[in-house]
């Protein structure tokens, strides 16, 4: 793997204390703040099993090759609070300590009561407590290994230990190490879409609360359009149950759940801020196409459910997506889509990750990406996202300046339905954007790669772009695998040609250097500007206007 590239704006924490990392509005964006500069995450999450210090050693030297500026990593509840009220926090110093000696950011995972639905990450005397801790149940009464969220001592055990956490990073990493923190994992309700211990039973059947009544009526059309019959029904109801408000069935079920998810996961939250008021967010695990609630996750930060977790959990500064399915573009769009920054902690470690970051930041202003499992990252994978984290580097100035003003986007091959070229605009001129996933072959040099997504090689390549306008007709392109023709916004107006493209890139202090301008066969004389596939390029691009 290459050389780690430098550093960003923002990427190792100071020596002294630094101020508090914040998010801030910009435009319609929202920005993560970091030592008082917009940041973005290039970010790795760690295996669940991969954060302990003897077991890390080995992999800082990959972890730096990726040119990452953040860990994201778990802090567990079992190894925090061994004994009930007693606390170690070795593991978290260790944690904090070996991420500054990298001279990264870290992302604090909190592996609480769930970890994906499960509560593995409980300790031994809560886990064994069950008359004290008790769990969730199926409509048989079969006792899952799931905390119930109906229970206030659960609740509060979670709230004690995290405010404890919390309590101890205030105290210990007064440079901000952690610049945000995730609080559970992947919360869902499953195989069941509903909790049926005495405790959910009774809430069950109690009245909706008045909270979540409230923000749908003062919400109205603003609420998400999958629930639209639920806000409809829960804005005329008179009160009573649930079920008299909404019917029975599963998509009650969910909602019903994840109002009670979302008011243990406010209490934790808040617990946690009054000691230290670092931006806390919480992730999902998506939906599978068809799947009904219960037989996923169900319950937990999706977007269709973005209301209730907003009413059940006003502290929690948004949700996340954790996007392993190929619709990559489509998930971070329904989640953009909620008004929460987008951040993505965990995705699949493929080759298309490269792309997929870059899209993220350029489409969505993302706070930041983050592939799972990142130790183990290798090959083609290792090296492209290393060069997509090159790129987001040097962009990074760029990308934080123009985040949310509209003059910024990203692409990505769309879904196969879709017919090509893939028609974006930015601000005045509208890209028409072909994708090459696979090497050119060699005659072909400048000219559109005929053959799709055929590998002639066995190479599955990734092809995806941040594009910045950064003047009324300049662009700054960077990416991989994509070729590009210009246009104006309404037919009639004046074609856009290309005045001059070059390739080179942007230096630590932001300075421009040219490496070589690119014509005659690289932009096809003149027709298009192509990031060419199976590398990382950033070209910059003036066009003009002609008739
Ligand atoms: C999603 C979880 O959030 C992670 O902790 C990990 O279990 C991955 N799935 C494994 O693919």
């Amino acid at each position: 793997m290459r050389e780690a590239p430098g550093q960003g704006p923002g990427d190792r924490p100071g020596e002294g204390p630094g101020s508090l990392p914040r998010l801030q509005r910009s435009g319609d964006a929202t920005q993560l703040v970091v030592d008082g500069a917009p940041f973005l995450v290039r970010g790795g999450e760690l295996g669940n099993s991969s954060a302990e210090r003897a077991h890390l050693r080995s992999s800082w030297p990959k972890l730096e090759a990726l040119g990452l500026n953040t860990v994201v990593a778990p802090v567990r509840w079992d190894l925090v609070e061994p004994v009930e009220g007693t606390f170690d926090w070795s593991s978290v110093d260790e944690l904090v300590e070996d991420v500054q000696e990298h001279r990264m950011r870290l992302v604090v995972l909190w592996f609480g009561t769930w970890k994906n639905s499960m509560s593995c990450y409980a300790p031994d005397w809560v886990k064994s407590d069950v008359d004290r801790f008790p769990r969730c149940r199926t409509s048989t009464g079969e006792p899952l290994e799931m905390l119930t969220p109906f229970s206030t001592a659960n609740r509060d055990a979670d709230a004690r230990v995290f405010a404890a956490l919390m309590r101890h990073l205030r105290e210990h990493d007064r440079r901000h190490t952690v610049v945000l923190v995730q609080v559970e994992n992947e919360i869902g309700m499953i195989p069941e879409a509903r909790d049926r211990s005495p405790e959910a039973e009774a809430a069950f059947t109690s009245s909706v609360p008045a909270e979540l009544l409230a923000h749908v009526r003062e919400h109205g059309g603003r609420l998400a359009p999958e629930l639209a019959p639920a806000w409809e029904a829960l804005a005329s109801t008179g009160g009573g149950s649930w079920a008299d408000a909404l019917g029975e069935g599963p998509a009650t079920d969910e909602l019903f759940m994840a109002w009670h998810f979302a008011r243990y996961v406010q209490a934790v939250v808040e617990a946690g801020k009054a000691e230290l008021d670092l931006p806390m967010y919480t992730n999902a695990a998506l939906v599978r196409p068809g799947a009904l609630p219960g037989q996923y996750p169900s319950a937990g930060p999706l977007p269709h459910l973005v209301d209730v977790w907003r009413a059940g959990a006003p502290s929690l500064d948004f949700i996340a997506p954790d996007i392993y399915f190929p619709d990559f573009a489509g998930w971070a769009g329904r989640y953009a889509r909620t008004g929460d920054p987008l951040f993505v902690p965990e995705a699949l470690r493929s080759v298309d990750a490269a792309a997929n970051a870059l899209y993220a930041y350029g489409a969505h202003s993302a706070i930041g990406f983050s592939p799972f499992g990142i130790e183990s990252i290798e090959g083609d994978a290792a090296e492209l996202l290393a060069a997509a984290n090159d790129v987001v580097r040097q962009l990074t100035p760029l990308m934080t300046a123009h985040a949310g003003d509209g003059r910024m986007t990203g692409l990505l091959p769309p879904a196969d339905d879709m017919r090509t070229p893939h028609r974006v605009r930015v601000g005045e001129v509208v890209l028409d954007v072909t994708y090459e996933r696979q090497s050119a072959p060699s005659l072909a040099d400048g000219v559109i790669n005929e053959a799709g997504d055929r590998s002639t090689d066995g190479r599955r390549l990734p092809a995806g772009a941040v594009v910045v306008r950064t003047g009324q007709d300049e662009l700054v392109v960077g990416g991989i695998g994509v070729t590009i023709t210009f246009s104006p916004t309404q037919l009639g107006q004046e074609r856009v040609g290309i005045l001059s493209c070059e390739e080179g890139r942007f230096d630590e202090d932001g300075a421009w250097r040219h490496l070589r301008w690119l014509n005659g066969d690289e932009t096809h004389q003149g027709r298009h500007v192509r990031l060419p596939p199976g590398r990382m390029t950033v070209q910059r691009v003036r066009l003009y206007r002609y008739r």
